[in-house]
């Protein structure tokens, strides 16, 4: 059985929660790859004390997981626009497959990597860019394929979501985001989160995904929750209404409408609901109606099964030899001759 070889850059939140995950079940999640993953190298920074790497080599120097022969995904998982791209570019060009957890890598440069990769017949996955362990991107691609979807709206930064939550609840902005930081929800640079270019990141990607269009970030019109005070909570509340931090893609006649922004939305809508680290999005597709996709939006592990996911697809194509994404059928091929019905 062909070995699928993972080298993993980057050993923060996501790339520790990514190895611990991926060693905790790797023998449940062969069996769904249809083939044994080994971590056959890790690249970081810094290393970790509180990770015990074993003998898996590990290096400094993040782009040798990219020459590696022993390497045939690259798992990015070091965030940030200019490094990443040259990694994950670099690592393309020497024929590697590449999963990323990087929304603002794929936001903003996804079109040059994308057009790099199919140059290069590899696979880009990016599943775990948007709204963690929430699998919506499979969801809007595969799952709705046969929908024509008018508009996708959500909460898609877990971090703003958990700041006006517990605002609601009368803590302080500063305090509460000094918390997210602490759990490893918010970004390196958490103005991405509270003045919704993380979000922006993320709608860009799913509108891509939704409407078929290439990635438009520059388009998307992007406003934070940062001057959200808490009487504005307080009065919303009076009035019957939520403070939510959305993201909303729409189509329409002359284009796609990409915004972020503070919204009022009634308290009795299942949105309103959605407290805490939590994401959802709504889906509105022709033939389906309205869809919800619910979760954890941030947080290691959350985050390492969407990663996770994604290396198990692409493992899949890596052992079948094919530069086409295989399906994973929830069971072995042969094994419906045996089904008794
Ligand atoms: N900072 C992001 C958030 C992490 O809070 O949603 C997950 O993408």
């Amino acid at each position: 059985m062909k070995e699928v070889r993972v080298g993993i850059c980057g050993l923060g939140t996501v790339g520790g929660g990514t190895y611990n995950v991926l060693t905790r079940n790797a023998e449940l999640i062969a069996g769904r790859a249809g083939s044994p993953i080994r971590i056959s190298r890790v690249a970081s920074r810094r290393r970790r004390d509180d990770i015990d790497l074993g003998d898996i080599p590990f290096s400094n120097d993040i782009f040798e997981v990219t020459r590696a022969d022993d390497v045939d995904i690259v798992v990015e998982l070091i965030g940030g626009y200019d490094v990443a791209r040259e990694l994950v570019l670099a690592a393309i060009e020497n024929g590697k497959h590449v999963v990323t957890a990087n929304k603002a890598l794929i936001a903003v440069h996804g079109n040059e990597i994308f057009e790099a990769a199919a140059k290069q017949g590899v696979i880009v996955a990016y599943e775990a860019g948007v709204a963690g362990g929430i699998p919506v991107i499979k969801a809007i691609r595969e799952g709705m394929a046969g929908n024509r979807i008018d508009w996708i709206a959500g909460i898609i930064n877990g971090t703003g979501n958990y700041i006006l939550t517990e605002m609601r609840a009368g803590r302080a902005f500063d305090e509460v985001l000094k918390e997210a930081q602490a759990k490893g929800y918010a970004e390196a640079d958490p103005t991405f989160d509270v003045e919704g270019i993380d979000a922006a990141h993320k709608l860009t990607i799913l509108a891509s995904a939704g409407f078929g269009v290439p990635l438009q970030f520059e388009r998307a019109y992007t406003e934070g929750i940062s001057r959200i005070t808490p009487y504005d909570i307080a009065h919303a509340e009076l009035l019957g209404y939520r403070i939510k931090h959305l993201g909303i893609a729409r189509r329409r006649e002359n284009g796609i409408e990409l915004r972020v922004h503070p919204t009022l939305v009634p308290q009795s809508h299942l949105i309103a609901q959605v407290d805490g680290v939590l994401n959802a999005v709504l889906v509105d597709g022709d033939a389906v109606g309205q869809t919800m996709y619910y979760g954890p939006g941030a947080g290691d592990e959350a985050t390492a099964s969407a990663v996770i996911a994604d290396i198990v697809d692409v493992a899949r194509s890596v052992a079948a030899e094919s530069r086409q994404r295989v399906p994973y059928l929830g069971f072995e091929p042969d094994a419906l001759e045996n089904l008794e019905v």
